[in-house]
Formats: C-alpha cells, structure tokens, sequence
C-alpha cells in the first residue's frame, strides 16, 4: 500500500480508502470488523462514514474498531441528510452541524474527526453559514479538516473563494462519484480539484457492482445492490452501461484481472485521485478491491479502457474558439 498526501494539507492517507456504508448493514458487527482488519493488514489507515449509514451504528462501530489506536487512522464522517423526523435535523445550517458532529463523536467514541464532510450541497442555507459554523469546529478541534461530497464544481469553488476571503479553513478534500460508466466528474469537478490541489476520494468507483461482473446484460443476478436498492437500480438504469459492463468484463478477462481490481485501479489512474472508496458486503468482495493496488495502471491500459464508454459531454459549447485556427496554440 502506498500513502499519498491529501491534497495541499500535509497529512498522509492510504492510495485506499475503506468506505463501511456496508457496516451495520449487510456487514453484520462480526464481518465488518473483519473487513476492517483485513484492511489494516493491507496497510490502510483510511475510512470514510457518515451519520445517516445505516442509521449511526456504521459509526458506532467504526467507533468500536478504532478505540485503542485511534490516532493511527484518518477517519471521515458527514453531514447534511435527515436523521429525524425534526425539521431542523438535516441540512447544512448551524444548529444541524452543531447538534449532527456532537452525535458524530459520541457514536465515534472519538474527540475528532479527520476529515468532516458536508454530504452534499444545501440550496436552502447560505454557503456563508455553513462555512463559518465549520471554520469554528475546526477551531475548537472537533474537525482537523473540510470536504464536500456531491458538490457541482462552481458550488466548491464559491465556497473555498468564501473561505479565503474570511480566511476560513477551506475544502481540503471532495468526494465525487467516479466510475467507468459515470465520468461526468471528468468534466469539471476534477480539474478544478487539480488546479486548486484539493484531495480527491471518488465514491462508487465499481459502479455500485455494476463493474463487477456480475451483471452480464442478458443475465442478470438475482441478488446485488443495483437489484435490491431502487435509488442504485434508477442511477444505473441505461442499457449503455450494461454494454459498457459486458465490453469491461471481456477486457478484465484478456488482462487476467477481477473487474473489480481493474474497475478500480481504472479510477485510481485519473491524475487528481487520491484515493478511490471501496466498499462491499464481506471480506470475500472485498479482497478484489484490495488487489486493485496490483494493477500497474499504463497509460495504454487506462485509454484502452477509457475507450469503452462516451467521454461525457463538455461543460461548455464555446469550445471551438479556443481552437488553434482561431487563436493559435499556447
Ligand atoms: N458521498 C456519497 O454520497 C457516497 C455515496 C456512496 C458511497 N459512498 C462511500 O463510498 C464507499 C464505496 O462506495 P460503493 O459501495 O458504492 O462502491 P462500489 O465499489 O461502487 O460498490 C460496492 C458494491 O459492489 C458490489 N461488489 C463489490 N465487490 C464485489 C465483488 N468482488 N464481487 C461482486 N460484487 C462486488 C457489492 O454490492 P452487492 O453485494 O450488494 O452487489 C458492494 O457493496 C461507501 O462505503 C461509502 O463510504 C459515498
């Protein structure tokens, strides 16, 4: 396992990061602290979480799996999703992160977090709000340090330009969802995290399993996440994707290599990714994942793969002028 500094902080974070929405879950408190211990043994020292997992008990147990070396690990948990019927429990506003990071530690039975994230954008909630009610927690030590989740590009950068100019802790860190088949993240949200050296841990990166294997076109599984779970069946609904799934399994086989490894190591070769997110239900799945650091990930390799699914689409259609014929090469 190799360890990269995430983004321009100076803490350092397995090329892996264990995601344990899993926990509490379909990993019952015995087999998630297996996973958790076969991760360590691979040499990770990061977890992702969040409060709404399963209700608490993924950090609950994280929790439990930490205490004694807690200072070894970089853990991760997040805000913004309902956690009650109150309207005031969900969100990104002041009272939700204060009430929403106390509950946090205590599940954590911890008196930080690493890295606090805000679970995705709040329409409703001032960005300045939420950025100075995170600037405190980083003061008085509850959060070391910021990260978004499911932000769109110019969100991000509206907040970290907000930050700065307060002089805020800024967002050190995203999470987006990044797979073969979902590359819009590609378009925007990664180069600006280049150009502004934020850390970059995608989520997803198998495609929820789509990119397992499992999900021939024509033969599908009866039991899987994008089987039993209607948000994942609605995300990855378009017969495109199952083409791309049945091409990728073919690839996986030519190189010898689980998809899931490949799917993986295929995220983890976009220069702005820090860590890919695995994730699964057993230590069985989950060796795949940690195989994926096996992968030499070659340039040929990666566009040979990347060549299997649409470039999304640009951000932009003012492209052509900055084309050579218009204004020459810079
Ligand atoms: N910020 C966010 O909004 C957000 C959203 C999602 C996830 N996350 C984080 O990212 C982590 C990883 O995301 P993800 O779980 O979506 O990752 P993923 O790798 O795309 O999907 C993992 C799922 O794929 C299937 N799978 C994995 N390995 C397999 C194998 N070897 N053979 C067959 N099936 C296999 C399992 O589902 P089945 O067994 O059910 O088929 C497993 O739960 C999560 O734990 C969480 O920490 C964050």
């Amino acid at each position: 396992m190799k360890y990269k500094i995430l983004g321009k902080t100076g803490m350092e974070v397995s090329e892996l990061c264990m995601g344990t929405m899993s926990f509490g879950g379909h990993a019952d408190e015995k087999e998630s602290a297996k996973m958790f211990n076969q991760c360590r043994d691979a040499g990770i020292n990061f977890f992702d979480c969040a409060n709404v997992y399963e209700k608490g008990k993924s950090e609950t147990i994280l929790g439990k799996l930490i205490s004694g070396s807690r200072n070894d690990f970089v853990i991760t948990s997040k805000v913004y999703f309902p956690t009650s019927n109150d309207v005031n429990a969900r969100g990104n506003t002041r009272k939700n992160i204060i009430n929403s990071i106390n509950e946090s530690l205590m599940r954590l039975n911890t008196e930080y977090i690493d890295l606090y994230f805000l679970h995705r954008f709040d329409d409703l909630t001032p960005i300045e709000e939420t950025m100075r009610v995170l600037e405190d927690l980083v003061k008085t030590g509850k959060v070391l340090y910021l990260g978004a989740s499911n932000f769109a590009a110019w969100q991000i950068a509206k907040a970290i330009g907000i930050s700065e100019k307060n002089s805020w802790n800024r967002f050190e860190c995203i999470q987006p969802m990044y797979n073969l088949v979902k590359r819009q993240a590609e378009v925007e949200i990664l180069p600006m995290a280049i150009s502004e050296n934020i850390g970059v841990i995608n989520y997803s990166p198998t495609g929820g399993g789509l990119l397992s294997g499992k999900y021939a076109k024509n033969n599908q599984p009866t039991k899987g996440r994008l089987i039993e779970n209607k948000m994942y069946k609605s995300r990855y609904n378009e017969s495109k994707m199952f083409e791309i799934a049945d091409k990728f399994t073919s690839l996986s086989k030519k190189y010898g290599c689980s998809p899931v490894s490949l799917a993986i190591a295929w995220t983890k070769g976009h220069p702005a990714i820090t860590s890919p997110i695995i994730g699964g239900r057993n230590t069985e799945q989950l060796k795949d994942s940690l195989d994926s650091v096996k992968i030499e990930m070659t340039t040929d390799l990666r566009q040979e793969i990347t060549d299997l699914s649409p470039n999304p689409g640009v951000a932009t259609d003012r492209n052509e002028e900055s084309t050579e014929h218009n204004y020459g090469q810079r």
